[in-house]
């Protein structure tokens, strides 16, 4: 299937991160997508973010020096044009006939000869108010494909109409406009089969080793960094299954596939199950993983195996060295597989946390460094390095854009 040329128009609604995923899933099915966004709507989600996604430069403004004609080329180019979200400031307006702007200077542009599709996001009293209601049976009429809403809990906190249809449906009705996708009347809440997205394994928490049947040494890793990337990458459109530990902090998208493990060797065998079905193309390894194992607990110098080591006598924990996991990972498919990994310092120096990463490769096609001593309450800097580039990341939206050009194979931003 051919690219096609999607003219995605983002105006300043809430539901403006959703057009997120819309780009991202049509990018990765081999479409161009240019981003035209109003003011209000980078208010809402910032252009690197809809840059990186869409690989080129968003506009915005009618009086752009050297773009003068960007709101006829761009509507000229376009094979379809889509609005997510469209609010009702722009519904009435275009209806109206404004052109003050370069949305709705692009829509005076329009010639209606090829799909133009908004779908609208408001609130239920803006959506049912009768000058929008008026709007939109009249840009109806003009023969725009009004998509309809979805209801539910909206931002505001009321319940009703007027949320943004579900974005895989807006995908489906894109494809289905550009004939690349048969009509369907039951529509599926899936994403459809020419949008695949790209599957992502995510590691998160830390490994527990077991002293006998009730203790545990462990590691202070929340699991918060990993579920939170998850969230974060699934919302970008990928398709991402989490191996968290059991009481890592769980995310908060339903989209994401969750499996938990408590110890190293419990996620050793959830990596490689996964690993061999062949289907990731990335795995993004942040789990703290124990560096040792216990090897024998003697109690006054004797070795017990007790289910509930007794208490008040003399204990000595022997450990021995846990096998290394990352190194494994490659091994496990012979599919394509681009490893992420993660090395936590503390308080290091540049060089020695430069060193400490560099060990990581070729194992990892990506480490990312993180240090104690930078790390505090609501700031968490990172440090991405392959072999092309290092690149400091002010914290973890950062990082999510940071791997979503990684796997989309841009990570230079
Ligand atoms: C937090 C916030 C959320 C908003 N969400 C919506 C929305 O979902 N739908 C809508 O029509 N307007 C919404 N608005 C109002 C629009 O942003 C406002 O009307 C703006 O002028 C729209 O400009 P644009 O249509 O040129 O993007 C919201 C405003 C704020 C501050």
């Amino acid at each position: 299937m051919a690219g096609k040329k999607i003219l995605m128009m983002m105006t300043g609604s809430i539901a403006a991160y959703k057009a997120c995923h819309m780009i991202s899933r049509l990018v990765q099915a081999g479409h161009q997508v240019q981003v035209a966004a109003s003011p209000s709507a980078l208010q809402f989600v910032g252009n690197a973010t809809l840059e990186g996604l869409s690989g080129r430069p968003v506009v915005s403004d009618l009086w752009e020096r050297e773009r003068a004609m960007d709101h006829i080329h761009l509507i000229r180019e376009a094979d379809l044009i889509l609005v997510a979200p469209g609010t009702a400031h722009f519904i009435n307006r275009i209806a109206g006939g404004i052109g003050d702007d370069l949305l709705t200077t692009l829509f005076l542009a329009h010639d209606f000869k090829k799909p133009f599709l908004i779908a609208p996001a408001m609130n239920t009293t803006m959506y049912l108010h009768p000058v929008t209601q008026a709007s939109l049976k009249k840009i109806k009429d003009m023969g725009l494909r009004i998509l309809e809403t979805a209801s539910g809990v909206l931002a505001c906190g009321e319940t009703g109409f007027g949320k943004l249809l579900d974005p895989d449906l807006i995908l489906q009705e894109v494809l289905e406009a550009l004939g690349t996708e048969p009509a369907t009347t039951a529509r599926p809440v899936t994403t459809a089969s020419s949008l695949s997205p790209i599957k992502v394994l995510i590691t998160s928490g830390g490994t527990k080793e077991p002293l006998d049947d009730v203790r545990v040494l462990t590691n202070s890793s929340t699991g918060r960094s990993g579920a939170e990337l998850s969230n974060q990458l699934s919302d970008l459109g990928f398709d991402v299954t989490l191996l968290r530990a059991k009481e890592a902090v769980i995310p908060t998208s339903a989209d994401v596939v969750q499996k938990t493990y408590v110890t190293h060797s419990d996620l050793k065998e959830l990596l490689q199950t996964e690993i061999q079905k062949g289907s990731y193309s990335h795995v993004i390894h942040m789990a703290a993983v124990s560096d040792y194992q216990v090897d024998k607990v003697l109690l006054d110098g004797q070795e017990t195996k007790a289910s509930k080591v007794p208490s008040g006598r003399q204990m000595t924990i022997q450990m021995k060295p846990a096998e290394k996991i990352l190194p494994l990972l490659k091994t496990w498919t012979t599919q394509p597989l681009k490893v992420a990994a993660f090395k936590l310092t503390s308080h290091a120096s540049s060089e020695e946390r430069r060193q400490a990463m560099s060990k990581l490769f070729p194992a990892a096609d990506v480490v990312i460094s993180n240090d104690l001593s930078e790390i505090s309450e609501g700031k968490h800097p990172y440090l991405a390095k392959t072999s092309a580039a290092e690149t400091p990341l002010a914290g973890l939206s950062e990082l999510s854009a940071w791997f979503s050009n990684w796997i989309l194979n841009k990570e230079t931003l």
